[in-house]
């Protein structure tokens, strides 16, 4: 089964995502993720998908879909998978309609996490990411204990790129024209359920064990 985690920029998607991969035991498959390893690895994928990242826009579909069906035909998928930050676009929508009858898995649950945008900004700028194990943190939400150390594995903490204000204004707005949709698109199909984001993360986390406990 496919857990679907939709939400704009700073809602809580990757930080939600950390404890449902444990508790529920999914493969994990967070697009943002995939793609700034590329970029660090200076892939193909990586130098093309930059651009875009930087000025934060959507990579192209073609590449993102690329992506994820390579990721999907992992052994680990096979069960199942919980994916962060894809779809975004109603073309990549469509073309998991589409594959995943092919690959005999099913979407369970949409999970949509709704924030409002003054906190979403806050949240954005003040986050620091692991450089070693991707774990997220806040400086005023979830502060590391030792400052710029992950209390998990003692990485260096860093500043996403995309994580300016002018940038993420940008993606805030990308969010609203390209992926807003999709809230209408998975309600129709009756597996939406909105998550509200504007609590604590604890009870964040609560609200979505509860529906995914459910399926
Ligand atoms: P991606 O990495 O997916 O970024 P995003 O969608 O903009 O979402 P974020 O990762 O910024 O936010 P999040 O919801 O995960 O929040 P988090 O848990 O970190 O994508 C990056 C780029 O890649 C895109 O702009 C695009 O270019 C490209 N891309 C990716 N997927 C694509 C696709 N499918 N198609 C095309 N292009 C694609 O939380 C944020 C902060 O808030 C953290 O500091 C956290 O500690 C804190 N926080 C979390 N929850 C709470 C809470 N409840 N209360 C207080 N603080 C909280
Ligand atoms: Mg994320
Ligand atoms: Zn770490």
């Amino acid at each position: 089964m496919l857990i679907i985690l939709l939400g704009p920029p700073g809602a809580g998607k990757g930080t939600q995502a950390e404890r449902i991969v444990i508790k529920y035991q999914l493969a994990y498959i967070s697009t943002g993720d995939i793609l700034r390893g590329a970029v660090r690895e200076q892939t193909n994928l990586g130098r093309k998908a930059k651009q875009y990242m930087d000025q934060g826009q959507l990579v192209p579909d073609e590449l993102v879909v690329a992506i994820v069906k390579d990721r999907l035909a992992d052994p680990d998928c096979a069960e199942g998978a919980l994916l962060d930050g894809f779809p975004r676009t109603v073309v990549q929508a469509d073309f998991l309609e589409k594959a995943l009858p092919e690959i005999g898995i099913k979407i369970g649950k949409v999970l949509s996490i709704e924030v409002a945008e003054e906190e979403l900004i806050e949240r954005l700028t003040g986050r620091r990411v692991c450089s070693e194990c991707g774990a997220n943190f806040h400086l005023k939400f979830k502060p590391p204990k030792v400052r710029n150390v992950c209390d998990l594995c003692g990485g260096d903490l860093y500043q996403r790129d995309d994580d300016t204000l002018e940038t993420v204004k940008e993606r805030l707005e990308v969010y609203k024209k390209q992926t807003e949709p999709l809230i209408a698109f998975y309600e129709e199909k009756g597996i939406l359920s909105p998550i509200d984001g504007n609590q604590d993360i604890e009870a964040v986390n609560d609200q979505i064990n509860i529906i995914l406990e459910k399926i």
